[in-house]
């Protein structure tokens, strides 16, 4: 086992924390990326919805403790947290110019040098698509490795999640190939889990906690858009976790409705998801709430 069970977000999944973070209290998620309730049965949506330029990327009361972060794994951890395929370096070199245009800065390198400048201007993470992944630097992963994906595309990207084949799999392609210049795409991914790390590149071989109330919510705010030049596009992730007692105490409709997702989801995806040991405890932990 290689998860060391704390509380603070931007210590990797693997070390203990250094400072006294006792004062730290996570950021609560947007409202707009809170999951909702969709229709009675379980289905992955692709769910995108255009995007307003001038608010692609966002800045927040963690984006500096975020990119705090990935200076320390470039630092210490750089193999496991930038990618490179041979043949990316102009993709990967169009997508830091536009993150670095939108963070009016001037980028000092090329190549995936200028892609780990850029991302270290915001707190997202940065993946590269040419048809397959070309590059990357990614930092909160949630529990999947960059180095595994490369050379992939979509579909095999997603091989582990249950039912995305059969269920987004074509609309998602679609999506990517009528991706437009300057109009980005958003949306969001949600997960429940026992340790609230960013960078947790694994999945603990066993669970971590015994209470439901130990327990995360976390939640990705993720865009899409087309790199016009290279004929690539780009995809981009911003992690946000929370105690799952703090989200609940937003509102009974945030706990109802977390029940009812997590209540439908099939043994398969509820399994991909780390969730299958919990849900039923964390079902009627829920109930209370609701
Ligand atoms: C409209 C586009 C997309 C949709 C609908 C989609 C959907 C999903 C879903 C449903 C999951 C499972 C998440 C969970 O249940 O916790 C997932 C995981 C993932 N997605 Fe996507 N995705 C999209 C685009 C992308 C793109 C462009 C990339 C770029 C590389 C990507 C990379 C991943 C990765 C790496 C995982 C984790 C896979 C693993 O566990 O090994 N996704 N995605």
């Amino acid at each position: 086992m290689n998860h060391v069970l704390h509380q603070h977000p931007f210590t990797p999944y693997d070390q203990i924390p250094v400072a006294d973070f006792s004062s730290f209290r996570a950021l609560p998620m947007p409202d707009a990326m809170l999951p909702a309730e969709m229709t009675n049965e379980f289905r992955h949506r692709v769910g995108t919805r255009p995007l307003d330029n001038a608010h692609w990327l966002t800045n927040d009361a963690e984006t500096e403790p975020t990119i705090e972060m990935k200076r320390e794994l470039l630092r210490t951890r750089r193999s496991e947290v930038v990618g490179l395929l041979e043949g990316g370096e102009d993709a990967a070199d169009e997508a830091a110019q536009l993150v670095a245009n939108f963070a009016g800065k001037k980028l000092q390198s090329t190549g995936i040098s200028a892609l780990v400048e850029a991302a270290l201007m915001v707190a997202d993470d940065l993946v590269v698509m040419n048809s397959v992944v070309v590059a990357g630097v990614v930092c909160s992963p949630s529990r999947w490795r960059l180095s595994t994906k490369l050379g992939q595309d979509m579909l095999a990207v997603h091989r582990p999640v249950a039912k995305y084949a059969e269920q987004v799999g074509g609309a998602v392609d679609t999506t990517m190939a009528r991706l437009k210049a300057d109009q980005p795409l958003i949306r969001a991914n949600w997960t429940i889990e026992d340790h609230c790390a960013l960078f947790q590149p694994v999945g603990p071989t066993e669970p971590l906690v015994s209470e439901p109330s130990q327990l995360w919510v976390r939640m990705e705010r993720q865009t899409l858009r087309a790199l016009p030049h290279c004929g690539g596009s780009m995809f981009t992730i911003r992690t946000y976790q929370q105690p799952i007692t703090e989200y609940v105490a937003r509102g009974a409709d945030k706990a109802r409705t977390l029940h009812s997702l997590i209540k439908r989801l099939p043994d398969d995806v509820a399994k991909y998801k780390s969730l299958l040991h919990y849900r039923e405890s964390l079902l009627v932990w829920l109930e209370s709430f609701c």
